[in-house]
């Protein structure tokens, strides 16, 4: 094994920075929330929104909230009991928030990439997921106005993990077989509080 990729291997093990008290409250307090594995809307595919109101606009509001106080990079409707196709996400602190809805991936890469991902919904699970590197995908913002989004790395991650949750999709539904087992054993034993 060569220096480089040693380093590669401990940057990805790298723990998350200790967060503090307060924060580690107000993170728990949000994920109780937030829908997790075994409740069926997170299997169900959501419907298109036809109405693009204050109710519309103070939901997306409260997702962005709840997803920035449990520290997640995107949320998806489902995951707060909602089966509406839309979700919010902000893969960098300095970007605003992002708030897609209806969205449609137009066109993706063949180049693939696989990463790591997890699931505000799976707690303590990380599985491989190999997605398209690159997507195209019209949709519109929270007033209904048509956009149009070009994204690749972490934000092409962000959004396809998003999209598949509009659809019923989990990030285990695209492990593979042996992953996809020891997630299905470490959510079992977090139901039976070990
Ligand atoms: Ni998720």
């Amino acid at each position: 094994m060569t220096d480089e990729s040693q380093t590669e291997e401990e940057e990805l093990r790298r723990e998350p920075p200790e967060l503090d008290p307060e924060m580690l409250a107000r993170r728990e307090a949000a994920l109780r929330h937030v829908r997790k594995f075994g409740d069926p809307v997170l299997k169900s595919r959501a419907v298109e929104v036809e109405q693009f109101d204050d109710g519309l606009r103070n939901e997306i509001a409260r997702m962005g909230l709840l997803m920035e106080d449990a520290i997640g990079v995107g949320l998806a409707a489902n995951q707060v009991g909602l089966l509406r196709r839309f979700f919010v996400y902000r893969v960098s602190e300095d970007d605003p928030l992002q708030a897609i809805v209806n969205p449609v991936i137009d066109w993706s890469s063949e180049e693939e990439e696989t990463f790591e991902e997890g699931c505000l919904s799976l707690p303590q699970v990380v599985v491989e997921v190999t997605r398209p590197a690159q997507i195209r995908v019209s949709a519109q913002d929270r007033f209904g106005e048509p956009i149009e989004i070009e994204a690749d790395g972490l934000e092409a991650r962000v959004i396809q993990h998003e999209l598949d949750h509009l659809d019923g999709v989990l990030i285990i539904d695209r492990a593979s077989r042996g992953q996809r087992r020891e997630a299905m054993r470490t959510l079992r034993e977090l139901e039976q509080g070990f």
